[in-house]
């Protein structure tokens, strides 16, 4: 479980505000729990540069916000004027040192120089940290937050990095087509140039255009370096100013980008939850001590959701800052997030499972790192965060897949599963049904595989190649997949989807949202029951399989396990991720042929019993520890979703009884 430290609300005004940015700023007040590090300029820089013009409706904050201020507000007017005087001549903000972020506002238009001394160059590095038991492979280079390459001598590597905190909001008639232009990092590489800026020499500096409120730039240096942050030309419809952080640290990036790195993946959505996960966080083995540390550790990353609709985030995604800032729904007390080893290959990583999502929506989830994972802040070397891909996902319409995960026998089950909040309101009593009856049912074998002579000599082995282990194995997994299939809403026209049990009444949820399925659909269900259905177009041509119709068929009309999907849980209709074939492939080939399992043929049951996998990235069976393929969110909204999917099965005729 994870809970985010949240610091004591600060925000201090050092440039004159127009009044719709003093109402956006008292939103960031009451939302945001850290605004900023305004006092790291204050506290390293008597100068401050930024002219601070406290108008009447700042007053009214001050007064209003007394209690959640400090005196910094508080700023005289006379005071705030030499400032103003000061910054028209040309002030230069000195960073307070390595790793020691100046935070600012700007208006549009304006620059400002910032200065990171020779002092602070040479100051001795900072003390090496354990940093976490073993670096990520998030396929991207740069790790912020490590010590990892530091040069003894002259010149010294400098790392410099820029995040937006605020940017200007949308003030259009219609709705926001656009997002805000980005801030832009000069860097001086000449001692000449004292002043980078847009005005600057060109062959004595460089540009660097925020890239989704995110820029970074390491340089060898041997003296004082000179940079400055722009801000672009207010554009139409836009209005409010940009606040910005900046650091400079001679020990690694005090912020951290990896856009390209997917990192995070959905393992699935039910109407009001969704559950990501981590990718491997090391290839290590349970024997490692990496592996142990990782298992140790409660909770490395964090996790920041937000619907896509809502557009306060397009154009600080690269920014951790700005998450923090402008994303509501962060790893609050909904996010539950813990080490877990299921899945794929059982390597460690951390799940997140986000609630009090609402139904039928489109987020995108952000993977960061608060600071650098144990602390966060100014003087930490990557102190500033990191933030990976986002990952875009949408959760379930109909109230009738739920969630399970957690469970003690079927435990690398982690999806949606036929459910009925009516009958099985919470995650245990559901996921109870189903765990007990896999459980039963895996008694059985058990028994049947212990007629068999399994741990003799190899020579008398079923098979050179395969054990009972093997077997037991393959069964479990089949199993799982099969009993517990993996739901998708009724109304999803994904093609590899089985539809199922369409004959029963849907759940009379009038009390819950998202009431399922809702009910015109369960009126045009029941004209289609009559209807000629083909799902197996290999099937022997005089055979019965067309002269179907969804009513008249198990197939559609029914569950893979009726005794408990059927009438315990009566779930109404829904769609069924058929597990993938090749679970019962491996089944046949891995167990003794005396067991009598088999797999049905082509054209004889295959095609509504199993799904393909797919080759293109689509998830579309289900096999234990699927994680969708998500694509990355492209910043430009909801249209790019890829549904990929998941997992289901098939009780079928040849279950051992
Ligand atoms: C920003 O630029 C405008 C116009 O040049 C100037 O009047 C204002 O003082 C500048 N603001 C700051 C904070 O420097
Ligand atoms: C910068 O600091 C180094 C080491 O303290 C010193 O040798 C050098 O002279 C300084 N350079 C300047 C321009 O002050
Ligand atoms: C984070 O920084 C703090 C302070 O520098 C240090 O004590 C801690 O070990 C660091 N954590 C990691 C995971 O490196
Ligand atoms: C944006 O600003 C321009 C110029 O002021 C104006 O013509 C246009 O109607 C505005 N668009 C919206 C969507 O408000
Ligand atoms: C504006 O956005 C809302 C939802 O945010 C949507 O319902 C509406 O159709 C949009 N209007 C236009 C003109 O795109
Ligand atoms: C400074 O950087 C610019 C742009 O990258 C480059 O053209 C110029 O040669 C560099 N100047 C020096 C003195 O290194
Ligand atoms: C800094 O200098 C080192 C060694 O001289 C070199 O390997 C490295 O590429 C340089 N880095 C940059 C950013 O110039
Ligand atoms: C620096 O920026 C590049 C490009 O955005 C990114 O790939 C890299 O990971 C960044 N480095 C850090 C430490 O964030
Ligand atoms: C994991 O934590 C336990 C209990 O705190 C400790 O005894 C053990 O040494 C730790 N293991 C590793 C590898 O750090
Ligand atoms: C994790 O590791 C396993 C085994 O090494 C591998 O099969 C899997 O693809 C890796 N990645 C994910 C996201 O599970
Ligand atoms: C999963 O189960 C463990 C113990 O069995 C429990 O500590 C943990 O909170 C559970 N996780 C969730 C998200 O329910
Ligand atoms: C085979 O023997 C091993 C160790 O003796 C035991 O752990 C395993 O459960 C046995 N397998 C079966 C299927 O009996």
């Amino acid at each position: 479980m994870h809970f985010p430290k949240l610091s004591p609300l600060q925000c201090r005004f050092t440039v004159s505000l127009a009044a719709s940015v003093m109402v956006l700023c008292i939103y960031l007040f009451l939302w945001n729990p850290h605004f900023a590090y305004a006092a790291e300029i204050e506290t390293t820089n008597s100068r401050l540069p930024a002219a601070v013009v406290l108008d009447d409706y700042a007053l009214d904050l001050t007064d209003d916000l007394d209690d959640l201020d400090d005196d910094d507000l508080e700023l005289d007017a006379t005071q705030q004027n030499e400032q103003y005087t000061k910054r028209a001549t040309g002030d230069v903000v000195t960073l307070g040192g390595s790793n020691v972020p100046g935070l600012l506002n700007i208006e549009a238009g304006n620059t400002t120089i910032w200065h990171f001394s020779n002092t602070s160059l040479w100051a001795p590095y900072a003390n090496a940290t354990p940093g976490l038991p073993s670096s990520i492979d998030d396929g991207d280079t740069g790790d912020s937050g490590t010590i990892y390459k530091r040069q003894a001598a002259s010149p010294r590597l400098v790392y410099i990095s820029v995040t937006t905190c605020l940017q200007p909001q949308w003030n259009g008639s219609t709705n926001q087509t656009t997002i805000p232009p980005q801030l832009t990092l000069y860097v001086s590489n000449s001692t000449s140039n004292k002043e980078p800026g847009p005005n600057g020499p060109v062959r004595e500096q460089t540009a660097i255009r925020l890239n989704e409120g995110f820029a970074n730039y390491s340089m060898n240096a041997t003296t004082d370096i000179y940079m400055s942050v722009h801000a672009p030309d207010m554009p139409n419809n836009f209005t409010g100013i940009w606040n910005y952080e900046i650091a400079a640290s001679i020990d690694n990036y005090y912020h951290g980008a990896h856009p390209d790195s997917p990192f995070l993946y959905l393992v699935d959505t039910d109407t009001h939850a969704a559950l990501l996960v981590t990718n491997n966080l090391t290839e290590a083995n349970p024997d490692d001590i990496v592996y142990q540390q990782w298992m140790n550790l409660t909770s490395p990353f964090t996790v920041f959701v937000q619907p896509t609709i809502d557009k306060s985030l397009d154009g600080m995604r690269n920014s951790y800052c700005g998450m923090t800032h402008a994303s509501i729904n962060n790893a609050s007390s909904s996010v539950q997030s813990g080490m877990i080893t299921r899945g794929l290959g059982h390597k460690p990583k951390e799940q997140f499972y986000i609630q009090e999502l609402n139904g039928s929506t489109s987020y995108f989830g952000v993977l960061a790192m608060e600071g650098n994972s144990t602390k966060t802040g100014s003087g930490v070397v990557g102190g500033g965060g990191q933030v990976w891909q986002p990952v875009n996902f949408q959760t379930k319409a109909d109230n009738n897949c739920a969630l399970v995960f957690n469970l003690t026998f079927c435990h690398d089950v982690a999806y949606a599963v036929p459910s009925n909040p009516e009958r099985y309101p919470d995650q245990p009593s559901l996921s109870a049904v189903y765990d007990s009856y896999a459980a039963g049912l895996y008694e059985n074998f058990a028994k049947s595989l212990d007629q068999i002579p399994c741990n003799t000599t190899l020579s008398a082995q079923y098979s050179p190649a395969k054990n009972c282990d093997d077997c037991a194995d393959a069964y479990k997994q089949w199993l799982c997949a099969v009993t517990m299939p993996r739901c998708e809403d009724f109304s999803s026209p994904l093609p590899w989807l089985q539809p199922r049990n369409m004959g029963q009444k849907p759940i009379n949820s009038s009390s819950s949202v998202g009431s399922m399925p809702n009910p015109n659909m369960y009126m045009q269900l029941q004209d289609q029951m009559d209807q000629q259905y083909v799902p197996m177009t290999s099937a022997p041509s005089d055979s019965n399989a067309f002269r179907q119709t969804y009513g008249s068929v198990a197939a559609s009309n029914s569950s893979r396990n009726p005794s408990i999907i059927v009438d315990k849980i009566a779930p109404g209709p829904y769609k069924e991720v058929k597990p993938c074939e090749d679970l019962c492939f491996s089944l046949v080939r891995s167990c003794p042929a005396a067991l009598g399992f088999g797999c049905p043929d082509p054209g004889r049951g295959l095609e509504v019993d199993y799904g393909e996998r797919s080759d293109d990235g689509q998830v579309t069976c289900s096999y234990l520890g699927a994680v969708y393929y998500l694509n990355a969110a492209s910043g430009s909204g909801p249209s790019s979703l890829v549904f990929a999917v998941t997992i289901a099965a098939a009780v079928s005729l040849w279950i051992l009884t």
